[in-house]
């Protein structure tokens, strides 16, 4: 009889444990074959790029499944609730793992464009006035172009630990582009995300905290791990991208995102 366990479910997919250390990814009904077939490939040429993330072991993209590795320990996020003192430890491993990722050349991958993407967003949004729209796009199109390996959906969920280390899962929102707007699209969602009440959890006011003080010091560690940007730099493109990150947020918004994300674009 096989051994099969859930485990977790994330947004799009329920993730079981089959044994033999692997896990089944089954997404939910709305993720499309091709979107499945995209995740699959951009796993491979991470784990292939030495980024250190499950390998991929089967895909069936027309059933809705991948198999990967599986990671024998919990989230960043599970680490920091049991342990809230690791906070600083956290935001340093999930800095420098981002600062590797970004150092990996995404051109010859067939990754879609991240600024395309962001740019199709904010167009696709009727309630953005057409002035408005052209201000954040003005935004985007000022950054330089840039082909690095984007993930897109780093936040300390995506992020596991065991006793091969750190590493990074979900690649299913990966793209190239300028690595500036995958940090925002990283401080955006620490922004917007709703806080349990779980009685597991820590109190409010202390995940908050914890929150504010992760970002703050994930900032401060991504510079000191890039090669390319200073902390300077870092906290200027962050101000810059802030609205056309939330604007492209909207369009693809969890409900309980939607009024945190206009207040950021003073909606
Ligand atoms: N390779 C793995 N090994 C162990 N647990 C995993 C693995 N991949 C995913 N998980 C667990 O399943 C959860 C959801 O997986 P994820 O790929 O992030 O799905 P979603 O796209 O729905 O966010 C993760 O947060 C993690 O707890
Ligand atoms: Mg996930």
């Amino acid at each position: 009889m096989s051994r099969t366990t859930k485990i977790a479910e994330g947004s799009f997919a329920v993730v079981y444990d089959i044994g033999a250390s692997q896990v089944l990814k089954r997404f939910k009904d709305r993720t499309s074959a091709d979107a499945v077939r995209y995740e699959a490939m951009m796993s491979s040429h991470a784990c292939d790029a030495g980024i250190p993330t499950p390998a991929i072991r089967a895909a069936d993209p027309e059933g809705g499944t991948l198999t990967f590795d599986k990671i024998d320990g919990p989230t960043l996020v599970n680490v920091v609730k049991d342990k809230p003192w690791t906070v600083f430890w956290a935001a340093r491993e999930m800095a420098r793992l981002f600062a590797r990722i970004h150092r990996v050349d995404a051109n010859a991958f067939g990754a879609k464009s991240l600024q395309d993407q962001i740019a199709a967003q904010i167009q696709s949004n009727d309630e953005i006035p057409s002035r408005v729209q052209g201000g954040l796009l003005a935004a985007l199109t000022a950054m330089a172009s840039m082909p690095r390996l984007c993930h897109f959906d780093f936040h300390p969920e995506n992020v596991m630990v065991d006793d091969k280390g750190i590493q990074v899962i979900d690649w299913g929102a990966a793209k190239q582009g300028h690595p500036m707007l995958d940090i925002t699209q990283t401080v955006v969602m620490n922004r917007v995300d709703r806080i349990l009440q779980d009685p597991g959890n820590p109190p409010v006011i202390v995940v908050m905290l914890l929150r504010k003080l992760y970002i703050e010091a994930f900032l401060c560690f991504y510079a000191r791990f890039s090669e390319d940007f200073t902390y300077r730099q870092v906290r200027r493109d962050v101000a810059r991208l802030t609205k056309p990150i939330a604007a492209a947020r909207l369009a693809s918004a969890k409900p309980y995102e939607t009024v945190k994300l206009k207040r950021i674009l003073g909606r």
